[in-house]
């Protein structure tokens, strides 16, 4: 174990990277998925359960942890992982972009942004030293800086000006993680600017200069659409440090994730997996489907025969079916297990075919079985 934050690359093909992030709680298999523990739980999942499916990492919520429990109780009952019983690492969103997407009343100035919880209506203040202090009680070993993550289409000057607000909080971010932070703990910066290749540019290069150990890329997956994003990290990540961890935040669904592989992204989290297992859809090796569908209600098949995972494979469809339509609480419990797994084999097997030089062979096959397009 090392008392250090690393990035080591073992292979690469293409464009696309494997390697591993060290760190104090833990070794990141790159690249990696995230699942999303907003309110310090992966919903329905056991932490036991999370990590069998192949997690190496969580992320969890600065904006819903300052507000309930509060990061402060969080920090008096031992920190995040000990809180939620999860010793691996954990990565933590700034709140910047959950304010924008929840909260009520809100109003971002210079300083930071002001706004009302969507919980109880409470006043709250976020700048971008308090974001990292929220981040350091909760001791989150991956801590984002606090950025404006503005919607797609925006005209090219308010775009400029939202990128320059968040390269300085960028600034005084580091500035904050260096006076509060302990060893082995990083700050990534994030890289801002639409879908303007200029702009982008001129983000990486100002993150770059203040110098970060890693960097993320938000301001995506915001409604322009795959193909789309997919040209905007065409002339972003070719000009990312190739010895640093390269985050696309919010992202995303399968497809995306094999894309943005393809384009030299190392990390990512998305609701999807656990917010639409919850909601019903199941994702498999032929692409999604719909278990609530009436055309499962007969259907003895498990979701997934060979799979190590018992919600995929102990458990028939029709089973899974019954339980959603009688609103039963292992409803949600198992589809968000079989998604889970889902998406830990998909980076196992990306994981895999990169250090075999076989990436082109993964994705073609990979579009051939899900029917997906991949630009
Ligand atoms: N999650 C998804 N997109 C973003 C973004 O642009 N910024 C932050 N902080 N979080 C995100």
């Amino acid at each position: 174990m090392t008392d250090k934050f690393s990035f080591s690359l073992a292979a690469t093909d293409g464009q696309a990277r494997t390697g591993h992030i060290s760190t104090p709680k833990g070794e990141i298999r790159t690249p990696a998925f995230m699942p999303v523990g907003t309110a310090a739980t992966v919903k329905a999942m056991l932490p036991d359960h999370v990590r069998a499916t192949g997690a190496d990492i969580v992320l969890g919520n600065t904006y819903h942890l300052m507000l309930r429990p509060t990061a402060e109780r969080v920090a008096k009952l031992g920190g995040l992982h000990q809180f939620m019983n999860w010793p691996r690492p954990i990565l933590t969103d700034s709140g910047g972009f959950q304010v924008m997407s929840l909260s009520k009343l809100r109003k971002l100035t210079e300083e930071g942004v002001s706004f009302q919880s969507h919980i109880d209506g409470s006043k709250h203040m976020l700048t971008p030293e308090r974001s990292i202090e929220v981040q350091c009680l909760l001791g989150s070993d991956i801590q984002m800086q606090l950025d404006e993550c503005p919607a797609i289409p925006i005209a090219h000057e308010d775009a400029r000006n939202s990128m320059l607000l968040s390269a300085r909080w960028a600034e005084r971010s580091k500035q904050a993680f260096e006076n509060l932070s302990k060893p082995g703990q990083a700050l990534f910066g994030i890289v801002q600017g639409a879908n303007y290749e200029d702009l982008r540019r001129e983000s990486l290069d100002r993150l770059m200069e203040i110098d970060f150990p890693g960097y993320s890329v938000g301001g995506l997956a915001v409604g322009e659409g795959r193909e789309e994003m997919f040209r905007v990290l065409d002339f972003t990540t070719p000009h990312m440090p190739q010895t640093k961890p390269r985050y696309l935040m919010g992202v995303g669904k399968p497809a995306d994730i094999v894309g943005a592989v393809a384009r030299g992204i190392d990390m990512f989290d998305c609701v999807a997996p656990t917010r639409s297992g919850r909601h019903g859809q199941a994702w498999t090796k032929t692409g999604p489907i719909n278990i609530k569908n009436a055309k499962f209600a007969d259907d003895p098949t498990p979701l997934d025969p060979e799979s190590d995972c018992p919600a995929s494979r102990d458990y028939s469809k029709a089973y899974i079916h019954h339980l959603f339509r009688a609103g039963e609480y292992l409803a949600p419990m198992l589809l968000t297990w079989h998604n889970l797994q889902y998406y830990q084999d998909l980076m196992s097997e990306i994981r895999d075919a990169i250090s075999a030089g076989q990436f082109n062979e993964f994705v073609s096959k990979f579009k051939d079985d899900t029917g997906e397009e991949l630009v």
